[in-house]
């Protein structure tokens, strides 16, 4: 079987507007990424996908693209793009980018066409509905960001869906001209040498034909967010859905049929494992990588966890390739919901489970979520619906680089506070510190280089007790064993007996975990044994 790369390596995930600002605005820029290319190649990765850098009104942060073929002039100009590509690709690094192809900004010229009148052309590119007898919206479908879906037009008398803020209108993807020039937007960028996408909320694409209302749902309790009060069954994951993925995933190929290099396709999605694996194709292929995304939420039990990932390695589908996550710019940080010890813990299991694993910027340093002040909130998801703990302000705070002003962020103001351990907390200290976290990812991925079976190792989990989680790991003649204890009690785990065992790696300092037929791991430790 011929290797991948994005099999093998890993993903770093950089939210552009807190990586590295170089204008002094207080915003990262590309320039940014460019300072810190070095950093990302010593560090040990393989790939970088950036949040959206389109030209946007930044209602939601870049999520609201005006110009799918530009660059916001805030984070700098189309030619930062392409030397940031050339100098990344000079280091071997690949570039993804996040295509938002779900929704355009209300300001992007399209949807200016398409409100300025009934039977303009571009109307129907969007999706307009009048409304219900009533005179209000078409169905009781929910916006993701709290409140109706559905935004009147008083001008042309329909309103149109809106599955996050109203500033971002949903595109039609049943209209061909739609996904024609949204497939040549995906060739502008490949034809410039991106090496592949990030494709947001990939299940939110199609909607049911007939708009039917979405089911209440029955476990509703208004501490979850207004979007739970309904089931999304009609607003996302139609089976159309598939038939769109095969053709991007057509296009990504088409290059690397014509030696132009294998392109990637990583979808996100929020689905049970089920619902999650069509994602993979059905009668064609579909994204290459559905995002798992289970970990993030998942109870931190050795016994589920083992479940967790048995059930998905069971139900993924021939060729499928297997992808896991620990936290996104949507979802709280893994030091925050797992704690510092255990963060280190799940380092480890990021880095040793089979598949492709994204990493966001920052957790390789333990960043925790940072305490917004009131006034400093800027995400709209908060702003629409505070102090439910749905805001993700706390997850995107500038990157600490060094120990001089603002971490080493910007020259000016950071447009989001720094973490308050920063002076400790940031590359510069941590990259000097023997057992940092940081010098612990930067040894694990070295591994994963040295060991390829820990990337592309069959994978077989081991009878383990307690809060224990153990796997091995094998490919070719080599076989490598992973014992995570998830708990803060020394734990016992009986070695299988056809070697003898020492340890490759621990996740904590100075450890030399006994190892005698049964390994004894301290608590909150993690190992990789290798046969002697
Ligand atoms: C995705 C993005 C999120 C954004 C939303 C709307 O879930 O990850 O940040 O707000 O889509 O585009």
């Amino acid at each position: 079987m011929t290797v991948l790369w994005w099999q093998t390596g890993l993903i770093y995930q950089i939210y552009l507007r807190s990586f590295q600002d170089t204008n002094g605005d207080g915003i990262g820029d590309l320039k940014g990424i460019e300072r810190r290319l070095d950093y990302l190649t010593s560090l040990g990765v393989d790939a970088i996908w950036i949040s959206p850098m389109y030209p946007s009104p930044m209602a939601d942060f870049g999520y609201d693209v005006a110009d799918y073929c530009g660059v916001d002039s805030r984070y700098g100009a189309l030619a930062d793009f392409d030397e940031l590509l050339d100098q990344a690709h000079a280091r071997g690094l690949k570039v993804l980018l996040d295509f938002v192809p779900n929704h355009t900004s209300d300001r992007h010229p399209w949807f200016a066409e398409s409100r300025s009148s009934r039977d303009n052309p571009k109307r129907d590119w969007y999706i307009w509905r009048d409304p219900a007898p009533d005179g209000g919206p078409p169905n009781n479908w929910i916006s993701d960001f709290g409140g109706s879906a559905w935004e009147w037009d008083e001008a042309t008398g329909q309103y149109y869906y809106h599955a996050f803020l109203k500033e971002q209108a949903d595109l039609n993807w049943r209209n061909p001209a739609v996904q024609a020039t949204m497939y040549d937007v995906m060739r502008f960028w490949f034809d410039r040498g991106v090496d592949g996408f990030r494709i947001d909320v990939l299940w939110h694409m199609v909607k049911a034909a007939d708009f039917p209302d979405n089911p209440l749902n029955p476990d509703y309790q208004p501490a979850m967010g207004d979007m739970h009060r309904v089931l999304q069954l009609h607003s996302t994951d139609q089976p159309e859905v598939h038939g769109i993925a095969a053709e991007m995933r057509a296009i990504a190929e088409s290059y690397a049929a014509n030696g132009l290099g294998e392109r990637v396709l990583i979808g996100e999605i929020y689905l049970p494992v089920e619902r999650l694996m069509p994602y993979y194709g059905r009668e064609r292929a579909g994204v290459h990588l559905p995002f798992n995304f289970q970990l993030i939420d998942a109870p931190w039990k050795a016994r589920s966890l083992a479940k967790l990932i048995a059930d998905y390695e069971s139900a993924l589908p021939p060729g499928g390739w297997p992808n896991w996550v620990l936290g996104n710019h949507d979802r709280p940080r893994v030091a925050t919901k797992r704690g510092q010890a255990q963060a280190r813990v799940a380092a480890m299991l990021l880095l040793t489970l089979r598949g492709t694993p994204t990493l966001y910027y920052g957790d390789e340093l333990g960043l925790s979520d940072v305490a917004i002040p009131l006034a400093q909130v800027q995400d709209p998801r908060e702003l629409r619906e505070p102090g439910l703990g749905l805001g993700r302000d706390p997850v995107r705070t500038p990157m600490p680089w060094e120990r001089s002003e603002n971490a080493g962020f910007t020259t000016g103001k950071p447009w989001l506070p720094l973490n308050a351990d920063w002076s400790t907390r940031n590359v510069e200290q941590m990259a000097e510190e023997p057992h940092s976290i940081l010098t612990l990812y930067r040894q694990l991925l070295a591994m994963r280089r040295t060991h390829p079976a820990l990337s592309v190792g069959d994978f077989a989990l081991l009878d383990a007790e307690g809060d224990v989680l153990a796997y091995e790991r094998r490919h070719g003649g080599e076989r490598l064993i992973v014992a995570l204890n998830l708990g803060r009690q020394p734990q016992r785990l009986q070695l299988p007996d056809w070697s003898d065992w020492r340890p490759l790696l621990s996740t904590l300092a100075d450890a030399a975990p006994a190892v005698n037929g049964a390994l004894l791991l301290s608590g909150n430790e993690g190992v990789i044994l290798k046969p002697h």
